[in-house]
């Protein structure tokens, strides 16, 4: 059997997402393996799901920018990763965008998830924007990560119906279990190769008629 793919989980908050990745990863057959997960949030409970599962946990202080990592947090944050020969990068509710100089050592090794049927409403509040536009239908995106906002190749996507009566609150809560249910599996489509980044596009095995 292959080595499992080594990742980092960066997450900023409550840590489902991560929870998600941790419990795909108990089982030995999975091929990837949390190596690390980066917060830059001290208090995150995403640090402490880390630590209860044994992975190492660590805060990245981010410095003054509000929506960015300072470069001295970005130089720490490659040197950690290259130290644990990270090969992909999955945001799980990460709330800061990485440099492009992060992203080109990266290229293509970055993953992200989003509440929302991207290309539609990226940012934040992605629940509150679907509620306020009136859709029938939301859910939830992983994508590759490029230099822009939610941006970049889609990978997996899930569809939820969005109720007359849905607040914010009661559409994210029955999109959770849908990330909960598709990042993992991304995760894993991407550990296998099944799927690839080529030239900026998804490529499937089966569509290119390789066998496992
Ligand atoms: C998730 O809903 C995730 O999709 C969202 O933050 C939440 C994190 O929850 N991410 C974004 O909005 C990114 N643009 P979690 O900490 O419980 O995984």
């Amino acid at each position: 059997m292959k080595a499992p793919l080594p990742i980092a989980v960066f997450a900023s908050g409550r840590g489902s997402n991560l929870q998600s990745i941790l419990d795909a990863t108990d089982d030995p057959a999975f091929p990837a393996t949390v190596e690390l997960v980066i917060s830059d949030q001290a208090d995150a409970r995403a640090l402490e799901r880390a630590r209860l599962s044994g992975v190492n946990a660590i805060h990245i202080a981010p410095g003054e920018k509000r929506a960015r990592l300072s470069e001295e947090a970005d130089t720490r944050l490659l040197h950690i990763l290259a130290e644990k020969k990270v090969r992909l990068v999955a945001l799980a509710g990460f709330m800061r965008i990485l440099s492009g100089r992060f992203l080109r050592e990266f290229f293509g090794q970055v993953i992200n998830i989003h509440p929302s049927l991207l290309p539609s409403f990226p940012g934040l509040d992605a629940q509150d924007q679907a509620v306020r536009h009136g859709v029938r239908w939301s859910g939830c995106t992983v994508h590759f990560v490029d230099e822009g906002v939610d941006t970049g190749p889609i990978i997996l996507q899930a569809a939820v119906p969005v109720k007359s009566d849905d607040t914010a609150v009661t559409l994210a809560a029955r999109i959770l279990p849908e990330e909960h249910r598709i990042y993992p599996e991304a995760i894993r489509l991407i550990s296998t190769g099944e799927v690839t980044l080529v030239n900026g596009r998804l490529s499937w095995r089966q569509e290119r008629g390789e066998s496992l």
